[in-house]
């Protein structure tokens, strides 16, 4: 098989056969087919998932099914289930599906049992969680942990956060979780100004142990403790914990980060260089990419908030759309129908970017969640072999919760120029029930679908008595495509069949267009200078830059000018 989708079969077919279907409209092809708005649908466990109001008829769907079949996308699903190395540019397996598998599972990858790995790491988490949850585990100075502060950046804060925020109707104790992932210090000074260091718990998650914004928030948080328990009277060092004077006090400092710290990482050897004891480590693997990890240890603090009951449940969700990707047929699969649906729309109708439409304020951070995951997997521009793409990979991702997308920007994909597939996430019941306004809520939601797909046509806009001159400010074209993924209720579970549906959605991309959804290479070179830069900028002597950079250009050399010139003056 050539890794070019180009040279398909399929692919020439749907070249063909998107231009016809650029002509074709939605009021059309459902008023020629009165089936379409229940045929066009799937169930994916929990999930009702109407693809109807996309811009596709029978031949596309089966045209993408062909293209689907000609990348062997059954195969290399059976290959990434089965661990074999499919991230070929890191040699690595890829098994966030392993995460997920019940205890009496079985899976040996390389020599391993995962299975067992995985389940003693979520007990150990869970034996965790309960004696923190329920008091048994305190601070240095006796008092039950309140607050969890999750430090980590990237896989290992947007899935934590996007997940405790999503399930914050689930929350069952007094403990509460706080986030902090940029480097910039109004992060972590906002987020820990009001907590008292005797009932806080940092969780200091990186898979690397070697993020600079993670290790740097992470000595912030443990001077900040240290000197707070000082201050208090809590710890005898005098405040001089960032460097312990003596063996006494520093044996002091050691206890109470041991209460106060703990860490998720794959790299125990740099977990113990930054002072956490790795009895108190929770592991994973590097088969486990950041961006697919919030359903392994890097989850604890939302284990901590929802208890590992809840965590548990939600493994189940994420499990239960893993085997419906793994053994559903292609044409019934919707993880699959909605990536080849995203291929047909980048790839043949010439979409830029993806809206994601949650109808419920607790998801308010999964299209940011959702940006991680889709666009670090697909931004590539060479394919696994190296040879570089020629199509569009890796569509851009964005979107906010509804209603409060409909008074911003849902303008423009009503009447703009734009093509914009969007995903609208509702939920047939609500995690509160106040008097209809859930029902309110959904009836924005079905509008929508219904007014993006068929719209107003300048006759009904004039069948209104609208003045003929305003009557084209108010046609609605229509033909806007969305997909509607209906579940029953917002709980652990169906958050984690949806993260999975999302996770399939990408590796179906992926395969699609031959590259590794795995690795993230792009994001290295930006870390690299940003370490060479900054000497620049915190240098004391005064000197400008270029420092032994010959080739610093014009123009990051007078903004780091400007930057000290201006940083010295306050
Ligand atoms: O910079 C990108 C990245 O490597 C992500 O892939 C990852 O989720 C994030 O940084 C954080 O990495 P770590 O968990 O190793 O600190």
């Amino acid at each position: 098989m050539s890794s070019d989708p180009t040279k398909t079969e399929a692919w020439h077919a749907l070249a063909a056969h998107a231009d016809e279907m650029r002509q074709a409209h939605l009021r059309d092809l459902f008023s020629a087919d009165a089936e379409r708005g229940t045929r066009l649908a799937a169930q994916a466990a929990d999930l009702y998932v109407d693809y109807s109001k996309n811009r596709v008829t029978d031949e596309t769907i089966r045209l993408l099914l062909a293209l689907a079949m000609e990348r062997g996308l059954a195969e290399r699903t059976t290959a990434m289930f089965a661990g074999e190395h499919i991230n070929t540019s890191e040699d690595r397996a890829v098994l966030h599906t392993a995460l997920r598998l019940p205890r009496d599972a079985s899976l040996v990858v390389d020599g391993q049992d995962v299975v067992a790995d995985v389940h003693a790491v979520l007990d150990k988490m869970a034996a965790f969680a309960n004696r923190v949850r329920s008091g048994q585990w305190h601070g240095h100075t006796g008092r039950p942990i309140t607050t969890v502060v999750n430090i980590g950046i990237g896989g290992s804060d947007l899935g934590p956060v996007m997940a405790y925020e999503a399930l914050r109707a689930y929350l069952d104790t007094d403990i509460r979780c706080r986030f902090v992932s940029n480097i910039d210090p109004t992060d972590v000074y906002e987020k820990t100004r009001d907590l008292d260091p005797a009932t806080t718990l940092f969780v200091i998650v990186s898979k690397t142990f070697t993020t600079l914004e993670t290790l740097t928030n992470a000595a912030e948080a443990r001077r900040w403790l240290l000197d707070g328990l000082a201050a208090s009277g809590a710890s005898d060092d005098g405040g001089a914990s960032g460097a312990a004077v003596d063996g006494a006090s520093a044996a002091v400092d050691d206890g109470a980060v041991a209460k106060h710290f703990v860490a998720v990482s794959t790299n125990a050897e740099k977990v113990k260089a930054f002072g956490i004891d790795t009895e108190n480590m929770f592991g994973f693997w590097d088969w486990v990419g950041g961006r697919y990890s919030y359903d392994s240890a890097v989850g604890l603090s939302l284990m901590l908030a929802i208890g590992p009951e809840r965590f548990t449940e939600m493994l189940a969700g994420f499990h239960a759309m893993d085997e419906h990707f793994r053994t559903a047929p292609l044409d019934r699969n919707v993880p699959a129908l909605l990536g080849l649906l995203n291929v047909w729309y980048d790839n043949f109708l010439g979409a830029q970017t993806h809206a994601v439409l949650p109808y419920s304020q607790y998801l308010h951070r999964f299209p940011a969640y959702l940006q991680q995951l889709t666009m670090e997997s697909n931004g590539k521009s060479v394919r696994a072999d190296g040879t570089e793409v020629r199509y569009q990979t890796g569509e851009i991702y964005w979107g906010e919760p509804g209603t409060n997308g409909q008074h911003a920007f849902y303008q423009l994909i009503h009447q703009g120029t734009k093509l914009i597939p969007a995903d609208f996430i509702g939920f047939c019941a609500p995690n509160h029930e106040i008097g209809d306004m859930h029902d309110l809520f959904m009836s924005n939601f079905f509008a929508q679908t219904a007014a993006l797909a068929f719209g107003r046509t300048a006759d009904e806009v004039a069948a209104d008595g609208t003045p003929a001159d305003v009557v084209a400010h108010k046609v609605m074209p229509g033909n806007h495509p969305t997909t509607s993924i209906l579940a029953p209720k917002l709980t652990p579970a169906t958050l984690g069949q949806l993260v999975a549906l999302y996770e399939h959605i990408v590796f179906t991309e992926g395969t699609i267009w031959g590259i590794d959804s795995f690795d993230q290479w792009g994001v290295e070179l930006g870390k690299t200078m940003a370490k060479q830069l900054a000497p620049l900028l915190t240098r004391a002597d005064g000197a400008q830059p270029p420092i032994g950079q010959p080739d610093q250009d014009s123009s990051t050399t007078e903004l780091i000018t400007r930057y000290r010139a201006a940083a010295r003056g306050h």
